[in-house]
């Protein structure tokens, strides 16, 4: 494969730097601590890392408000920290991506200090100011539990400001040349640094237009598509990942025609591997796979099964929502705007089967797989905590105080209960050939050597069961049957005649004859290679 494609068939991981590992004590993980934790994510076999903002902020919204877009808030360490984070982790064979968050800013930096001091500023022009609140009234409201409007009035200046996200975040102005200079400057500044690309945040709401929902104009494609050109002109083979929250039809056009982005998150898919999970039927994830159009060659889907945001449910309808919500946010606490703020393994009841089958589908469908930080060990949520944190606690390392994870007094809570340090760490679980680490690992290693893993397609087989997800995965050459058995009791499928053939067993290492039947065990996955 052309190494400028390294991300089509790679195993990301997602890090909260202050959440990962605290090098120096002071109770915030930094970059020096995931320096010393790349054995660790080398032997789980990662090959990129995507690192969450580490830009001074006034933490209004976990880093997504940033105050000053050329340095590393003092918490998390240096620039040369960062240098020695990527040095140390190419040498490992891992890239380092991170977040570049262009839509808005912190009411803190030193632009909007200056956009709201006077309208003759120089930089009134670099966010979105009128004089009514009643512009883009077609514009849905995403922070929905706590901002009434996209709209905050500035008393001094007596007008309002456009924002997306919290009011403490006011979007910048895209249609300002200026504005679409710089962010390039400060995409250019990290490059240099030697990142590998970005997760770009928030890139629906770029740009506004009366009359539209602000989402996906034109005018945003066209910006994205001249940040591709001036990476793929200065630093081909570093990427950018779409932060997209859309339909799949809608995400298409950010991949251009392969000359926008090189990866997006696959949203919609995300919860119906949770429906599937507890209907014990696939159809949910089939629809919207095959709903999913085909992508550029150089492109490339991102799976993932939770990230640091509430799982969200703005890719379902509303019916299916309130579905949800019942059966994964059974205290009103656990819903979040248009989502469920709960962790991977306390969302499937801590029930090794389905986490372990989860992570099957996850391995198996087309586009490469990102894991959340602590996933891959099963550890908890912390539901007292306010907003999205509770899904941002410090890693469990071990059973040691504070998890292993810093000397000196932690920035948050902990995870308490079944699922705390005490019980969930990564000590008691690398070493252990039975544990839940291990399976994962295993997952990953055997995706890593099968091509057929790294094409963006599949193909669903009618098996006769609706309880068993079977497709195919065909690449380079390499034709892969998986089964993923999403029912609580065993089941049996029926093979279509063209595929019984004699297969290897990835799991058990060797060759079965598949012929009509095969019957799975509740919960169980058979991934079969083609002879
Ligand atoms: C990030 C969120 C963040 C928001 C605003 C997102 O989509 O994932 O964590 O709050 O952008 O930056």
């Amino acid at each position: 494969m052309n190494n400028n494609h390294w991300y089509k068939n790679a195993v990301f991981y997602q890090i909260s730097v202050r959440a990962y590992k605290d090098s120096n004590g002071d109770g915030h993980g930094d970059l020096r601590g995931i320096t010393e934790k790349l054995d660790y994510l080398q032997t789980l076999g990662v090959d990129c890392i995507w690192i969450m903002p580490i830009y001074p902020s006034p933490l209004k919204d976990d880093g997504y408000d940033i105050a000053d877009y050329y340095s590393v808030d003092k918490a998390f360490g240096s620039l040369d920290d960062l240098k020695g984070l990527i040095r140390a982790a190419h040498e490992h064979d891992i890239r380092i991506v991170m977040d570049l968050v262009l839509n808005h800013t912190s009411d803190e930096h030193p632009w909007f200090v200056a956009s709201r001091s006077d309208r003759n500023s120089p930089y009134r022009d670099y966010y979105v100011w009128s004089d009514t609140n009643q512009k883009y009234k077609d514009t849905r409201v995403i922070f929905l539990d706590t901002e009434p409007s996209n709209w905050t009035w500035d008393e001094k200046t007596g007008q309002y400001y456009w924002h997306r996200f919290y009011a403490s975040q006011p979007d910048l102005n895209f249609d300002n040349p200026k504005v679409q200079e710089e962010m390039l400057n400060v995409a250019r500044f990290w490059l240099d640094l030697g990142i590998d690309g970005f997760r770009a945040d928030a890139v629906p709401y770029l740009i506004e237009r009366e009359g539209t929902n602000c989402e996906n104009l034109p005018e945003t494609h066209a910006y994205l598509k001249k940040l591709r050109a001036f990476m793929e002109e200065n630093y081909p083979g570093r990427i950018l990942l779409c932060e997209a929250n859309q339909w799949p039809e809608d995400v298409r056009p950010y991949f251009g025609d392969g000359d926008e982005f090189h990866m997006g998150f696959h949203f919609p898919i995300m919860p119906r591997i949770y429906m599937a999970l507890k209907k014990g039927r696939y159809e949910d994830m089939e629809k919207i796979m095959r709903r999913t159009p085909s992508i550029p060659e150089n492109c490339q889907w991102c799976t993932f099964l939770r990230n640091h945001d509430e799982l969200t449910l703005e890719m379902v309808t509303e019916e299916e929502r309130q579905w949800m919500w019942k059966q994964y946010a059974p205290e009103p606490r656990m819903k979040l705007n248009l989502g469920i703020r709960r962790r991977f393994a306390p969302l499937l009841d801590n029930n090794r089967r389905k986490m372990e089958l989860a992570n099957s589908i996850l391995f198996t469908l087309p586009g490469s797989p990102i894991v959340y930080y602590g996933d891959e060990i099963g550890m908890g949520d912390n539901l007292d905590l306010f907003d999205r944190n509770g899904v941002r606690t410090p890693m469990q390392w071990d059973d040691s105080p504070n998890a292993g994870f810093s000397k000196g007094k932690p920035f948050s809570e902990l995870v308490k209960g079944e699922l705390s340090y005490q019980n969930v760490n990564v000590a008691s679980q690398i070493n252990g050939p039975g544990s839940f680490f291990n399976s994962v690992k295993r997952m990953i290693a055997l995706r890593k050597q099968h091509p057929a893993f790294s094409g963006s397609n599949m193909e669903w087989l009618d098996a006769g069961n609706p309880a068993v997800a079977v497709y195919i995965r065909e690449h380079e050459g390499e034709t892969m049957l998986i089964l993923n058995n999403l029912s609580d009791a065993a089941e049996t499928v029926h093979i279509p005649a063209e595929q019984q053939t004699t297969y290897l067993d990835l799991f058990a290492g060797q060759n079965v004859a598949i012929n009509d039947k095969i019957t799975l065990q509740p919960y169980s996955y058979l991934w079969l290679v083609k002879k």
